[in-house]
């Protein structure tokens, strides 16, 4: 089992630091075989592979300077969209300090971190895997710039995945451009329940072309956390099932993706993200996240691709948001199909244009603005 905990990682002049700032964007995802159910400290039950997304993404900068008196734990202010936000930052030191033993040096400094999201505030899209990435991604650069730890891009991108993974499970696929893997399977060599692992080059060109357009058919924070719906696994009568079914997607998917089947690859989409909410409804006691609006928005999807034969496929995450897929070729034609037919059901008509995307990106750090 590798262990990322080194507490030789200690500044032995902390006090001569310059300080410094550190900026990554990192993508959300969206798994076509989902990750839910899980073990021990964020393992997961079952396999997973993800598109990562282009412009739903989190923006992070890390500022760091010498601690004045030195002392116990993480010294950290916060900031979203500009402002200080207390339940935000208290969860993010909890993370912090539960990664002490990987990054002992944090006990010696001033942190502040200034983050804030591309797509709109509350939009029902889960944040946690684009934050946690690009705040693994800033640790990770950190550890480099300080003691030059980190240089192999491989070694660089497992251990931001490694330790995105703690912070959220989902969070370890998004280090990576196009595609992504998360659990072991005999069908995709070098895969960890550990880390994330590329998928993207061995991807058929056609699903680089893809888009994934996001319907906020709601916006209204979920009922039942992600935390909470992975626990209710561990109780459900269907849970075993559910894993073996997933590893046997899962290699159906990967063929398809490999060999550019589009149709093999809808079909596994929509299933999955059924399956999803199905096992939300059978668990104990039962819940529901679909929205009507959901409901309308996968019929008229399905009505369009019976009509015109043009290969767009919904999938969901754990939300009444629906994702749409579909290859760059027909999106001449889906584009005003989704104005006209979709856009009514969604709240104040938005929605979030998206598409494959390169991963994350080291940014220029900017001045913070003083009020
Ligand atoms: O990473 P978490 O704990 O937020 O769980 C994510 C679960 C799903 O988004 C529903 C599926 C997945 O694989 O991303």
């Amino acid at each position: 089992m590798i262990s990322y905990d080194n507490p030789q990682l200690i500044l032995l002049n902390a006090q001569e630091l310059e300080p410094g700032a550190i900026r990554w964007s990192s993508p959300s995802n969206l798994a076509i075989v989902k990750y839910w159910g899980k073990h021990g400290r964020q393992l997961p039950r079952n396999p997973s592979v993800s598109l990562t997304l282009d412009a739903a993404s989190t923006d992070t900068t890390l500022r760091y300077s010498p601690r004045d008196t030195p002392g116990k734990g993480i010294a950290l202010d916060f900031y979203f969209d500009g402002a200080p936000r207390e339940d935000f930052a208290r969860k993010v030191v909890a993370f912090l300090e539960s990664l002490l033993p990987v990054f002992p040096f944090l006990e010696q400094l001033s942190l502040r971190i200034d983050t804030n999201n591309t797509f709109p505030h509350s939009a029902g899209i889960a944040s946690s895997a684009s934050a946690m990435s690009a705040l693994a991604l800033g640790l990770c650069s950190l550890e480099d710039e300080l003691f030059g730890t980190l240089g192999e891009d491989e070694e660089f991108h497992q251990k931001a995945s490694y330790l995105a993974r703690l912070g959220s499970g989902s969070a370890c696929r998004s280090i990576y451009a196009h595609a992504a893997i998360w659990g072991e399977t005999p069908d995709a060599s070098g895969s960890s329940d550990l880390y994330g692992t590329p998928f993207g080059h061995e991807m058929h060109p056609v699903f680089h072309t893809f888009h994934d357009d996001i319907l906020f058919i709601s916006k209204a924070e979920k009922s039942v956390s992600s935390r909470a719906g992975h626990g209710l696994m561990e109780g459900n009568i269907y849970a075993d099932s559910r894993y073996e079914q997933a590893r046997r997607r899962l290699r159906h998917l990967l063929d398809a993706m490999r060999r550019g089947d589009v149709e093999a690859f809808g079909a596994i989409a929509e299933a999955e993200a059924l399956t999803l909410h199905a096992l939300m409804m059978t668990s104990t006691p039962p819940y529901l996240l679909l929205e009507p609006n959901t409901l309308s928005a996968i019929r008229a999807v399905q009505t369009f691709r019976q009509e015109t034969g043009h290969p767009l496929y919904f999938s969901l995450d754990a939300g009444p948001n629906l994702h749409l897929l579909y290859p760059a070729e027909v999106a001449y034609a889906v584009q005003p199909f989704v104005q006209e037919v979709l856009l009514p059901f969604c709240t104040d008509g938005q929605y979030l244009p998206d598409a494959v995307g390169e991963g994350p990106v080291q940014l220029e750090v900017e001045e913070i603005e003083e009020d």
